[in-house]
């Protein structure tokens, strides 16, 4: 049996148990979380116990990175499942502030601002959505300073909203991407999934489908970045019940527009099913 992880809900704890870590030399881990832990976060947790001492879960579902309020009030909790599969997975503190302790006079007056990530595909669609990551992401690691920290691939612009927010502001940690773990039929990972009756969760698979049909159009020859956008969209519309947000190319470094289709490319859908936003990506190298 894995040893239970420590769960700390102040920052003044966990701002001790960090000072412990660095008397004692020990590496730290962090990864944040917004809590609904599946095996995306395993993943994650898993990689962090391989190559750090201490591993960091922090759970908190932040209300800056919600325009929604019904998307925020809605969103997944399950903490004693997620306190199981942090300890489980090597975490060995799960820091669980509530929102009063991180912003106890409301929402912060000084926030992080995400620069060109605001207005990008997500920050496009999500308005404050990536300065509400961003400025959270930046509390986290002020307050548990990581050696390194674990994110997902799923949320790829997150990922490299959240890699330019440590070389930018000089936060000096490493940040390591995990590939998306998928569900046997393609369904990325998310804590959303649980909310997605039994039709939607099949309708879902759509995403993925219209990923790898636009991977396999470049495969063929296709460079041409409308071409590419409407046959993955296609794919979408066969399914009447979901709404396409966008479904693209960027370039993977710096989320770019592709002249052609050529190089590191990332192919990026947004779509809603039944009440629940959905995100997916595929790296497509040609
Ligand atoms: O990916 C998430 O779960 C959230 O966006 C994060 C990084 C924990 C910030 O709230």
């Amino acid at each position: 049996m894995s040893p239970t992880a420590r769960r700390l809900s102040s920052i003044e704890e966990m701002v001790d148990a960090r000072a412990d870590f660095a008397r004692r030399s020990r590496a730290v881990g962090l990864v944040a979380t917004m809590g609904a832990l599946h095996d995306g976060h395993r993943s994650l947790i898993e990689r962090a116990a391989a190559t750090c001492d201490e591993v960091v879960v922090s759970i908190f579902v932040n209300p800056l990175q919600f325009g929604n309020a019904d998307d925020l009030r809605h969103y997944p909790r399950q903490i004693e499942r997620d306190l199981e599969i942090a300890s489980q997975s090597g975490a060995t503190v799960v820091f669980t502030p509530t929102e009063e302790e991180m912003f106890p006079s409301g929402p912060p007056a000084v926030t992080v601002d995400p620069g060109p990530y605001a207005t990008l595909l997500e920050g496009g669609s999500r308005p404050g959505h990536m300065r509400g990551v961003a400025t959270i992401v930046a509390k986290l690691f002020n307050i548990t300073r990581p050696d390194r920290t674990f994110f997902g691939e799923k949320d790829f612009e997150q990922l490299t909203l959240v890699r330019h927010l440590v070389s930018d502001l000089g936060f000096g940690l490493e940040v390591i991407a995990m590939p998306i773990v998928r569900e046997v039929d393609g369904l990325a990972m998310s804590s959303r999934n649980a909310r997605l009756s039994e039709a939607e969760r099949i309708q879902a698979t759509v995403l993925h489908r219209a990923l790898r049909r636009g991977a396999r159009i470049i495969e063929e020859g296709c460079r041409d970045l409308g071409e590419l956008e409407r046959e993955m969209a296609t794919v979408v519309a066969r399914e009447p019940e979901v709404a396409l947000d966008y479904a693209t190319a960027r370039m993977s470094d710096d989320l770019s527009v592709p002249i052609r289709l050529e190089g590191s490319l990332r192919l990026l859908i947004a779509a809603t099913v039944g009440p629940v936003r959905l995100i997916d990506n595929l790296a497509v190298e040609r």
